[in-house]
Formats: structure tokens, C-alpha cells, sequence
């Protein structure tokens, strides 16, 4: 069982792309049970697999435990592959939170629904609040998209520091080049810089995730960017199992 976080303080940078790709491949690559729990108030994750909004807001009563996450959970139309989906109720998590003054509930929350599924994927929002602390001590991993671009390395200075504040307790970080075009020089020097970390190609079959409604795997399988999420994917497995 493991809760893996796909967080950057830096929004555009392909998280909610990697969320939807990558809870993909745990359902149908690696046969998991998953949950894609979409923690960002624009439910961008919810839209890539194609589930439909539902009108009544009520994702913020998971959160204060007013309702069971059960009752708003939906199948997608991947076996093994469930969503949790946001909405506009979650725009002030953090508030929230705060409010509630639980160090762990978020933490407590994905224990809870780690009992139906062996993957848990977070859709997090760029935030740097009590909501990505809590996020950091729910994790077992947390994967960072990152455009190869200073901005984006100074994102992951910061999400370190975040992190580390955790202690010994704190999950490893899983960095991961995103929107990679090999043609430009600063993106190629970057990849050379770095060469451990996996690679996401910037491809126009990533984009086409939000005009097909599904990951790439579902309706490009064979394409270089399903293969890259495939990878990328058993990368992470690896990682987990190692503990
Ligand atoms: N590898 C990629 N290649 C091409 N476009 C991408 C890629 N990853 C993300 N995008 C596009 O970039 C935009 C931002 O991605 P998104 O996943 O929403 O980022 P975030 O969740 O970090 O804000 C979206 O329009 C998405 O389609
Ligand atoms: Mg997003």
C-alpha cells in the first residue's frame, strides 16, 4: 500500500497530467486497485479521465468528515482505476485545515482509504500551506514535475525544505523531468545536468489527454509519451518496493 503525491509549489509544470497518466498505469500496467484523489479545486485530474462534475459541492465534507469518502468516490471507465474528484468547495483547504487544527488529517483520511486500494495517486494543488504539510505527512513518495528551467529548479529547492521540515519521518523525492523537448539546448544541458531523474517528453499526445478525455496509454498506447509514463511508472514501483 502506498500514498503517492504528485506536488510542486509551481503551477503549469504538468502535475495533474502525471496524476491522471501515472494512477493510469498503477490500474492497468502494474493491476493495482487505485484511487486518483484530486486535492486541487479545479479538478483538473477528475476532467483528464472523464468523469463528470456533480453539481452538489461536497468534496470539503470528506475533509471535515461529514461525509464518507465512499459516497463520493466514482469508477472511471478503467478497471481497478477510482476517483475522489474535487470542486470548488476545496478553495480554501488550507483554511480549513487550519480550522480544524488536525496535524493529520489528511494523513488519517488516506489511511482510511488505503484499506480498498493498494495505490493512492494525489492531484495537489502549487501551494506551500498547511495542506502541502499535511500532504508531505501523508506521503510515502512525492513526485515533482519539472520543466527544465531555472524557476523550476528553484521549485524543487523549495519543496525539499517543505519536505526536510518533516524530519526523519520526511518521504523521499522522486524530481522528474516534464515537457522535455530535446530540440532546445537549455532542455538538453538539463537533462545532462540531472541524469538520474526519468524524463516526460513535451508531446502533443500529453495535450490531446484533455480533447480524448483519458490518459495517453488508453488511446495512444504505443506512442513515445505512453512508453515514457509507463517508465516512469515502473520507476515508482521500484522505489516503493524498496521502501
Ligand atoms: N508532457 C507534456 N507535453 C505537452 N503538454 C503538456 C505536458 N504536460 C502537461 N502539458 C500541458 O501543460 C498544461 C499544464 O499541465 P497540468 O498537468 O495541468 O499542470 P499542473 O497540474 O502542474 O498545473 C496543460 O495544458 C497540459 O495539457
Ligand atoms: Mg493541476
Amino acid at each position: 500500500m502506498a500514498v503517492v503525491a504528485i506536488y510542486s509549489v509551481k503551477g503549469g509544470v504538468g502535475k495533474t497530467t502525471f496524476a491522471a497518466n501515472l494512477a493510469w498505469c498503477a490500474a492497468m500496467q502494474s493491476s493495482r486497485r487505485t484511487l486518483l484523489w484530486d486535492l486541487d479545486a479545479a479538478g483538473g485530474a477528475s476532467f483528464l479521465l472523464g468523469v463528470d462534475p456533480k453539481k452538489k459541492k461536497r468534496a470539503t465534507s470528506v475533509i471535515s468528515k461529514d461525509i464518507d469518502p465512499a459516497k463520493l468516490i466514482r469508477h472511471t471507465d478503467y478497471p481497478r482505476l477510482d476517483l475522489l474528484p474535487a470542486d470548488e468547495s476545496l478553495r480554501a483547504l488550507d483554511v480549513q485545515l487550519a480550522e480544524i487544527g488536525k496535524k493529520n488529517r489528511i494523513a488519517k483520511l488516506t489511511a482510511d482509504l488505503m484499506k480498498d486500494y493498494d495505490r493512492l495517486i494525489l492531484d495537489c494543488p502549487p501551494v506551500l500551506n498547511e495542506l502541502s504539510s499535511q500532504i508531505v505527512r501523508a506521503a510515502d513518495l512525492i513526485v515533482v514535475p519539472i520543466p527544465p528551467s531555472p524557476l523550476s529548479a528553484r521549485a524543487l529547492d523549495i519543496v525539499r525544505e517543505e519536505v526536510s521540515a518533516e524530519g526523519k519521518k520526511a518521504p523521499p523525492i522522486m524530481p522528474v523531468f516534464s515537457m522535455v523537448d530535446r530540440r532546445r539546448t537549455l532542455h538538453r544541458d538539463s537533462i545532462l545536468d540531472q541524469k538520474k531523474w526519468p524524463v516526460i517528453p513535451s508531446a502533443s499526445a500529453i495535450e490531446q489527454c484533455a480533447t480524448h478525455l483519458a490518459p495517453v496509454g488508453a488511446f495512444a498506447p504505443r506512442s513515445p509519451a505512453a512508453r515514457a509514463f509507463k517508465a516512469l511508472w515502473t520507476d515508482i514501483e521500484r522505489k516503493l518496493a524498496k521502501g
